[in-house]
């Protein structure tokens, strides 16, 4: 079942959307050559606590940390360890969702460690490539709009790029749960799926691959890695549909 959020409620969201930013923010800031993941998830778990918000990651169907730690091949789910430490042409997803005051956030992003110089210009390319498809998704969050006028302007501009897209991991409704309906997948038909309508709220997250998009399971059942070993890249948002147009409510 869709729901659809009050101005109050959006509001609440509206508030975890910036802890769960200022947390990725201080991640962005602080990610050098040196760092394990491990070190990462201590400062969002920091982060978290001190902003007074409770991670919707931890225990959720068992997940060990508040932070998604994904490093190059890794796709989505890697789990934050003193073992992966960071080196310089690395690129680490970080995804993080918060719950406060009974309404959640989630976010994703990409970081290149030792900043975009030290990454090959392909892999620049799948960074900027990813991050604009989920701008163009984000651009159909509006009332009237298609759901998969959403995920087909993913598909396009991924597509159009020559970057492949994964289809075992898709994007969610979000509210009073992490995940909601609907399913917001990567790929699809425009004008096809429900109709978008104000107060409905969506994470939006492309998982996009160089190579393949075939992924494959890691023994500790969560982190998910190309099939290839080609590099892959996560952004997401938090974004509600609103009278004027797309509120990100994962951004400032
Ligand atoms: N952003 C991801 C998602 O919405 C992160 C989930 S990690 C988990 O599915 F630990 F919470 F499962
Ligand atoms: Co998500």
């Amino acid at each position: 079942m869709i729901h659809y959020r009050t101005p109050a409620e959006l509001d609440k969201m509206r508030r975890s959307g910036l802890v769960v930013y200022q947390v990725l923010q201080q991640l962005r800031e602080c990610v050098q050559p040196g760092m394990s993941t491990w070190d990462l998830e201590e400062v969002a778990d920091k982060a978290i606590r001190k902003s007074g918000a409770v991670s919707a990651f931890r225990g959720y169907r068992g997940y060990p940390c508040v932070l998604c730690a994904s490093v190059n091949d890794e796709v989505v789910h890697g789990i934050p360890t003193r073992k992966r430490v960071l080196r310089s042409g690395d690129v680490v997803s970080l995804d993080c969702g918060v719950v406060l005051d009974g309404y959640y956030g989630d976010s994703a992003t990409t970081v290149a460690v030792g900043g975009e110089d030290a990454l090959p210009p392909a892999v620049r390319n799948l960074l900027r490539v990813t991050e604009e498809s989920l701008q163009a998704a984000i651009e159909h969050v509006r009332p009237g709009q298609y759901l998969g006028d959403v995920s087909s302007a993913v598909q396009q501009r991924v597509e159009a790029a020559g970057f492949s897209i994964v289809r075992e991991f898709v994007g969610h409704g979000i509210g009073t749960h992490l995940h909601e309906d609907p399913q917001v997948p990567n790929y699809g038909v425009p004008g096809q799926g429900p109709r978008l309508k104000e107060g409905m709220v969506l994470a939006i997250e492309p998982m996009v691959n160089q190579g393949t998009n075939e992924v494959r399971m890691m023994p500790d059942n969560w982190t998910a890695v190309t099939a290839d070993g080609a590099f892959s890249a996560h952004f997401e948002h938090t974004v509600a549909v609103t009278r004027e147009g797309p509120w990100i409510l994962t951004r400032p």
